[in-house]
């Protein structure tokens, strides 16, 4: 690969295939990238590290790319492991390295790390000169954690970004979005955004959704800077796509979506899958977009990537225990904690003899402010389409 972004920017970062499960809970059918960049000037800084099973890896693109010179910075941009895990090695390799960082970020560096010397505090619009070059930081709360600084490089008119504006997916190819490949696409598409662009959304639903008004904020911050690269902890260095990532994550984090249905449903002897498949029809009938995910075999990340993408959610869950079915409860929580909003509703299911999911499931959806298309449609024992009306429904969807 390619590691030269510019004369004065190099990625250092480290393609992950192996990693099946990402922060335990999301799996990475791509891989992921954990991106981090060498500026080069009479200084150099190196932004970000990276996860700690690729020590070896990691440090020798570090070494390699700083050509022989000392490393005199490192900027910590954010704090989760999986981009501060090799800060000791670092510090090992370049003892007189100076961190880099806000004060936030300080109590968890000493908390991870126990590292409490040649730390620089730096605070909202300070700058660091490398030489010609100037890094200038700006704080950017809760994006995705509560110390998270952006930087940015005014020379390059290149924003450091962190989490924002990442995506999963490791990069085949080049690193730059213009020659990226996303791992394992099987599509004919030779622009990586298309390619990327489902995993941005699931990126964004899963790890940042719940923090829209946050990203609001930063981005309102960053948009009186003028970015012609963006360089995130995770997937390409965005350069072509600036203007795409950036309107991506400015719809997303304003709960915007396109007209279209997420159908989740948990099913425990096929009626409710079937009432759930009967509503797919009727809407692929009509020509509306939809998706189907069966909560108990498929992981629930996909379903909250659709319920940011499209506008409808359509949730089925038997009756169990005078409840809802637990698969289809646990979603609407993940829903409810990722605070989305504007959403159209309707809720399915069967019982045996005490219906109360659909019930439940409307009641949960009033209290997040979702707008309720209908009753719903519960249905007692066995699925058909007489006691399951997903013709009516569908057409309440277009
Ligand atoms: Fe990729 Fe919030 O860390």
């Amino acid at each position: 690969m390619d590691r030269k972004i510019s004369d004065r920017i190099r990625y250092v970062g480290v393609n992950d295939h192996s990693k099946v499960i990402f922060e335990g809970l999301w799996p990475l059918p791509f891989g992921v990238t954990y991106n981090s960049y060498l500026v080069i000037d009479e200084k150099i800084a190196l932004i970000d590290t990276a996860e700690a099973d690729f020590s070896r890896e990691y440090l020798s693109n570090v070494r390699e790319q700083a050509e022989g010179r000392p490393v005199d910075y490192l900027v910590v941009n954010h704090m989760e492991p999986d981009h501060s895990s090799l800060m000791k090695e670092i510090l090992d390799i370049y003892p007189d390295i100076r961190i880099v960082t806000n004060a936030k970020a300080v109590p968890m560096i000493r908390g991870y790390y126990g590292i409490t010397d040649n730390i620089i505090v730096v605070k909202e619009g300070d700058s660091l000169s490398l030489g010609d070059t100037a890094l200038t930081f700006f704080m950017a709360p809760m994006v995705h954690w509560p110390e998270t600084m952006v930087t940015y490089l005014a020379e390059e008119k290149t924003l450091f970004s962190g989490d924002a504006f990442g995506t999963f997916g490791a990069v085949d190819g080049e690193i730059k979005d213009s020659g990226a490949r996303l791992c394992g696409w099987l599509g004919e598409t030779k622009d990586c955004f298309p390619a990327f662009s489902d995993e941005m959304t699931r990126y964004y639903s899963n790890i940042v959704g719940k923090y829209g008004q946050t990203v609001q904020a930063a981005l309102k911050k960053l948009s009186g800077l003028e970015i012609k690269r963006i360089c995130s902890t995770h997937g390409p260095v965005w350069e072509k796509h600036v203007p795409d990532v950036t309107a991506r994550y400015d719809m997303l984090s304003r709960y915007e979506a396109e007209r279209g249905v997420c159908i989740v449903y948990g099913s425990m002897y096929g009626n409710t899958e079937k009432a759930a498949k009967a509503l797919a029809a009727e809407l692929a009938k009509r020509g509306v977009k939809y998706s189907l995910h069966n909560l108990v075999t498929e992981n629930v990340s996909y379903a909250y990537r659709d319920v940011f993408k499209y506008d409808t959610i359509a949730a089925g869950a038997p009756t169990y225990n005078n409840d809802i079915f637990p698969p289809v409860y646990n979603f609407m929580y993940g829903v409810s904690a990722r605070l989305v909003r504007n959403r159209r509703f309707f809720a399915f299911g069967s019982y045996t003899w005490a219906g109360a999911s659909v019930t439940l499931l409307n009641e949960m959806a009033g209290k997040l402010g979702f707008l309720l298309i209908s009753d719903g449609q519960s249905f007692a024992q066995g699925y058909s389409a007489d006691k399951c009306d997903m013709a009516s429904a569908a057409e309440l969807m277009i």
